[in-house]
């Protein structure tokens, strides 16, 4: 009698526990460390370029892409860009691309690997805003360290719902 007893109780605090470290893992997602390039969101839409110039796989794969070091150096000569902080910069862009190597940027959004996402399902297909997902970038002026909020189940789920669009457990982990 005893021994169940505390089998029991080991066991809702076991289940307690583990509902708490998902939640926290969910709301404090660590920072990530970004390499020392002063990549600015702000001034390159205040330019008129828009999410798809640069994250262009959005519209067409899974995933949406970031521009390799190499776009970054062929637009600013064709564009003729000149500003103190590219003057600055530049000449270091130009040597990672001479080498042939690229920015080390850290993914900050990412689903594990037993849940499936499609940007282009997402994108294309539903027609819907970045800024649904990812907030607003217009107004970021650093590489991105967080999620604008937490990309967590309940968000995907709360939205399929609004939308009628399936909430089959196997429609994401297949
Ligand atoms: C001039 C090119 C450019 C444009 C335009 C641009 N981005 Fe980016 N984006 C980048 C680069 C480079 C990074 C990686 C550095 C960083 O995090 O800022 C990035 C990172 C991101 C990330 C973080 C990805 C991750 O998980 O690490 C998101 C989200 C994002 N961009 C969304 C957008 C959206 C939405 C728009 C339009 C409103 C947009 N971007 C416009 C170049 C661009
Ligand atoms: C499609 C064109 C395009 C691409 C691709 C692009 N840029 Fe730019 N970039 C611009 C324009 C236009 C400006 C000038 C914005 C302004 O005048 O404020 C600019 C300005 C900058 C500046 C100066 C910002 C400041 O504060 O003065 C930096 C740094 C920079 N870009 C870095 C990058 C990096 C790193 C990448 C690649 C990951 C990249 N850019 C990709 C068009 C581009
Ligand atoms: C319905 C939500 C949603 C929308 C809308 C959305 N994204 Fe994402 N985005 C995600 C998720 C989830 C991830 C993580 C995907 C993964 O781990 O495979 C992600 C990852 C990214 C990344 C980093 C990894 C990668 O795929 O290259 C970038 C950059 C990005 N999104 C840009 C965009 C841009 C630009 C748009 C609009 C054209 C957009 N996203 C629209 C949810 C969304
Ligand atoms: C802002 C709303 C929104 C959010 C957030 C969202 N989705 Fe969706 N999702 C949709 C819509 C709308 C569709 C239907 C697209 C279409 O027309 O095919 C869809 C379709 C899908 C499909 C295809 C479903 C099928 O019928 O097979 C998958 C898989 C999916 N989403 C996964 C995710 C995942 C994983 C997340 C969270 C990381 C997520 N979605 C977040 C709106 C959303
Ligand atoms: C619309 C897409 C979607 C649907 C439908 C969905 N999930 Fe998820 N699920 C996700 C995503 C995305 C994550 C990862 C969230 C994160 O990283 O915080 C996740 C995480 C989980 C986890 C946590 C695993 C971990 O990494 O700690 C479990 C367990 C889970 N889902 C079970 C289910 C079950 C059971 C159902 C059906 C009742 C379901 N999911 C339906 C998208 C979905």
């Amino acid at each position: 009698m005893r021994e169940r007893l505390l089998l029991l109780v080991a066991l809702a605090v076991l289940a307690g526990t583990t509902f708490y470290a998902m939640r926290e893992r969910a709301s404090q997602r660590p920072q990530a460390v970004q390499p020392l390039i002063p990549f600015n969101h702000q001034k390159h839409l205040a330019a008129g370029l828009t999410c798809v110039t640069c994250h262009a796989q959005a519209e067409t794969e899974t995933f949406a892409g970031v521009p390799a070091v190499t776009d970054c150096v062929d637009c600013h000569a064709a564009v003729g860009v000149q500003t103190p902080v590219l003057d600055r910069v530049g000449p270091q862009l130009e040597q990672v691309a001479a080498r042939g190597e690229e920015i080390p940027w850290k993914q900050v959004y990412r689903v594990p690997g037993h849940a499936y996402f499609s940007h282009r399902r997402h994108v294309t297909l539903a027609q819907l805003d970045c800024a649904l997902c990812h907030g607003d970038l217009s107004q970021v002026t650093a590489p991105v360290v967080r999620q604008a909020a937490p990309l967590t189940m309940d968000r995907c789920l709360e939205c399929h719902r609004q939308r009628q669009v399936t909430t089959d457990c196997l429609a994401c982990h297949r």
